[in-house]
């Protein structure tokens, strides 16, 4: 059975993979801090309660189990805070991941699946954004991916570390299990904040902006479901392992939704009518995101599953039924 050690696997993104790890026969080891993570998403697991940088912890890890590949969950993902806090963005995202590349390569573990961002692209020059759109993040938080992205590349010519980075858009949605879902404190990503709306857990929407150069002037993302996600992460590390190489994908969708079309459908799907307040941009969100995954459907076949209308469903159903 090949070990994976999922970094970060009691978060969000990767607690459904470490999930969908197990259920396609790999074993999966846990490491997390639980600064974000929640040690219930993962009670299955055997679990390392630690940093990410701890290179003695790190190695104690590589030395206990036969780790064949590594997945890296555990970043800071708030673009507002990257803005205000950098400092705390270029410690966990670069700093760290520099101290684990490096126990990699020195404990000989030669697989990376690496979570960047749609953030990395910055304003699109294009519709749709492809493997091949020019890479200038307009916020810390991308920034501090796009570095990491590079470190790789440099790691891969100098020490054979081959790495996969996957691009994701805006995950979103829950388990169909309604075991695991989105739960971070404090929530500032749009579908959970629209739901706990719904649920009458707070008193309002606020729309951050809607005078954004788009139909409706609210911000255009490209929500695509944690688990169309996990999946893509087996995928590319089943490719990477077999032709040894280095990768890169976009994950997305392919449709984007605006904020207001977002809350139309929560409504319409919840059938509560929720009140929603316009309140002045958020600093660092670009007006329009959306993926072009053409190469990710075309080398690992991968093609996303959940509908919008899925992904609230299943979101819905983990606000209402939450376990953390
Ligand atoms: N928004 C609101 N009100 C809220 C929360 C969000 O109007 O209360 C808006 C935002 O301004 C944005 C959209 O909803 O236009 C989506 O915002 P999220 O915070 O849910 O997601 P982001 O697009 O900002 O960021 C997410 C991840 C990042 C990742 C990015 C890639 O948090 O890690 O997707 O697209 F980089």
């Amino acid at each position: 059975m090949k070990h994976i050690l999922v970094i970060g696997g009691a978060g969000y993104i990767g607690s459904h993979t470490v999930r969908m790890l197990a259920q396609q026969g790999y074993q999966p080891v846990v490491l997390d801090n639980l600064s974000k993570g929640h040690r219930e998403a993962v009670s299955n697991y055997p679990f390392e309660l630690g940093d990410l940088g701890d290179k003695a912890l790190l190695t104690r890890i590589f030395q206990k189990y036969p780790i064949e590949a590594v997945m890296h969950f555990a970043a800071f993902i708030e673009v507002g805070e990257s803005v205000k806090e950098p400092s705390k963005y270029y410690h966990n995202n670069v700093a760290q991941v520099l101290n684990l590349l490096d126990s990699m390569v020195e404990n000989h573990v030669k697989y990376f699946v690496f979570s960047s961002t749609a953030a990395t692209f910055g304003e699109p020059v294009k519709p749709k954004i492809d493997e091949t759109h020019p890479q200038n993040p307009i916020n810390p938080y991308g920034n501090t991916k796009l570095m990491v992205e590079k470190m790789l590349a440099d790691f891969d010519t100098a020490y054979g570390l081959k790495a996969t980075a996957l691009r994701y858009f805006n995950a979103s949605g829950a388990d169909d299990s309604g075991e695991i879902g989105e739960s971070h404190n404090p929530e500032s990503h749009l579908i959970p904040i629209v739901l706990q709306a719904a649920a009458g857990k707070r008193p309002s929407i606020k729309v951050f902006g809607d005078d954004y150069p788009t139909a409706d002037g609210t911000c255009i993302r490209d929500y695509i479901h944690v688990n169309d996600l996990a999946r893509a992460h087996i995928l590319a590390l089943e490719k990477m392992m077999k032709e040894d190489k280095s990768e890169r994908f976009n994950l997305g969708s392919g449709t984007g939704f605006s904020v207001a079309e977002l809350i139309k459908e929560a409504k319409k799907i919840t059938g509560i009518d929720f009140k929603v307040e316009v309140a002045p941009r958020r600093a660092g969100d670009p007006a329009v995101l959306v993926a072009d995954s053409t190469k990710a459907q075309q080398v690992l076949g991968w093609k996303p599953e959940y509908s919008l209308t899925r992904i609230l469903q299943t979101a819905w159903n983990w606000e209402q039924n939450r376990k953390y």
